[in-house]
């Protein structure tokens, strides 16, 4: 069991003049959200899934994505995973064979070059199909290859009218390519295979949440929800079409089920019940998207570092009580320059006298920070930490509430999720106050997922072949095309 109460150093503050302390009661007001108000924000958040969903539509997007099966384990076939994260652009071929739940895996990896994600459409989907033929070249030398059907993880809003398309709604992440929101991401993509003459066929377009919910249902029945809490958060889950009323001009079958991509990134951008500070605010305004993705810049790990940086130059600028006084700061004044990895190295310090954290100071900022600023440094860490791992565990009752789920599982990845000090203890005690659970065992559990956009995308791409075989067409826009060529159709390998 983990351990109820995750570790704080509340006690710690015997040293600390007053100016620091009331700074620090200060954030710990500002940061914390009590058990009333996560209850407050999961209610708003459970309405707003079914707004999402309506004709009319809502804040948050709630996409259906053309995902409509969960796996048996006894998928088969050899697919293309393509994986456009934030930081590194993954290409997998990924074997599924006959034993149940088993995989087998080749994979590279390249770097996302930084300008890229602010540079032309152009030069993104010419960089993306150079690793995917640099891939094929690598591991096909001089072979002829069938069509190889690719699931295309593409982790950015997109509305899909079929499985094979997405436009997309708008960037997130700090991405903002010019030209690209707003349209289909598939054809300018796919015109860059064909000018490379690339044996590959894009059969679904996938996000890294769906990817996630799948990978983990391929091990484990009890998986409901699959999860991000990485640069970027968000969560897809299995509705039935019948929930669906934006949907229902397409007379689809009531119980056939639909993963919906939520996109819970833009819950509240209307500011109605989340708690923001001033820091929230600022990050919002500089960020390339202003209004967009207010749960998500509370949360996920792009923010994380962003928001201590702010409230530790504010102090610095606040003359009631100057932090690192008569020091030079010009590396902490820099946006962007602290990262989600820096405040979970601060919470990790080990040390009573937090050195580890002193270290960090000087070498990462130059700053020589007392031991009263030290105490401020982890306590604050520990605040912004804690409030995003309860936040996020809002969107996960939300969506078990709307769905009457009493016990389930739910997949997680992201690299907060993993590596974040003590992310999952603070996000599973939030349920418990969410949920007012007394259990000793949680009913609902948030547990580390399968490769949701390798395994995850593979998989649906074959669930996708597959039901195209069996006669099933919703969403899909040509089904001859899609089985052509592919192995998987030459085979019947299905
Ligand atoms: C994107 C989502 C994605 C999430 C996690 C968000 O910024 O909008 O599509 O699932 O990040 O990667």
């Amino acid at each position: 069991m983990v351990a109820r109460k995750p570790p704080s150093r509340k006690g710690s503050f015997a040293d600390v003049p007053k100016d620091l302390m009331d700074q620090i009661n200060r954030l710990e007001e500002l940061f914390s959200v009590p058990t009333q108000k996560l209850k407050e924000i999961t209610t708003h958040f459970q309405s707003e899934l079914t707004r999402g969903l309506s004709v009319e539509g809502g804040t948050i997007p709630m996409n259906p994505t053309w995902c409509m099966a969960f796996p048996d384990g006894y998928e088969t076939g050899t697919f293309l995973a393509l994986d456009m994260g934030g930081t590194n652009l993954r290409v997998c071929e990924i074997t599924l064979p006959e034993a149940k739940g088993e995989f087998e895996i080749i994979q590279s990896k390249y770097r996302m070059p930084e300008e890229l994600k602010t540079g032309t459409a152009e030069e993104l989907w010419d960089y993306v199909a150079d690793c995917l033929q640099q891939f094929i070249e690598y591991h096909h030398e001089e072979e002829k290859l069938d069509q190889l059907p690719l699931g295309f993880t593409f982790s950015y809003p997109a509305t899909q009218d079929y499985i094979d398309h997405g436009v997309l709604q708008r960037w997130t992440k700090g991405f903002d390519i010019e030209g690209v929101e707003g349209k289909d991401v598939v054809p300018p993509f796919q015109a860059a295979l064909v000018e490379r003459g690339l044996p590959i066929k894009l059969t679904a377009l996938v996000n890294d949440t769906t990817g996630t919910l799948i990978a983990s249902a391929y091990t484990d029945t009890e998986m409901r929800i699959g999860c991000i809490f990485g640069t970027g958060c968000n969560a897809a889950y299995m509705e039935n079409v019948g929930s669906i009323p934006k949907l229902s001009h397409m007379n689809l079958d009531p119980d056939m089920p639909m993963a919906i991509n939520c996109e819970w990134g833009a819950f509240d951008n209307e500011h109605k019940v989340l708690p923001r500070t001033p820091y929230d605010i600022i990050i919002d305004k500089e960020s390339p998207r202003p209004g967009q993705q207010s749960f998500e810049k509370m949360i996920a790990g792009l923010y994380l570092g962003e928001i201590f940086r702010l409230v530790l130059v504010d102090l610095h600028e606040n003359p009631d009580c100057k932090i690192f006084e008569g020091q030079d700061i010009s590396k902490l004044k820099k946006p962007y320059s602290l990262d989600a990895g820096f405040l979970a190295q601060i919470e990790e310090d080990p040390f009573e006298n937090l050195s580890e954290t002193l270290d960090l100071f000087q070498n990462k900022l130059s700053i020589a920070a007392t031991k009263p600023e030290l105490e401020l440094i982890r306590r604050l860490a520990e605040l912004i930490g804690t409030r995003a791992a309860r936040l996020s565990s809002c969107g996960v009752a939300a969506i078990c509430k709307k769905k009457g789920w009493k016990t389930c599982h739910v997949g997680a990845d992201g690299s907060v999720f993993h590596q974040y000090p003590h992310f999952k203890a603070r996000g599973a005690e939030a349920l418990r106050e969410i949920l007012d659970w007394t259990e000793k065992k949680d009913p609902i559990e948030i547990l580390p997922s399968e490769d949701g956009s390798g395994v995850g995308a593979a998989l649906i791409a074959a669930l996708t072949l597959k039901r195209v075989q069996q006669g099933n067409y919703a969403g899909i826009r040509d089904p001859q095309a899609m089985l052509q060529g592919t192995k998987a159709a030459k085979t019947g390998q299905m």
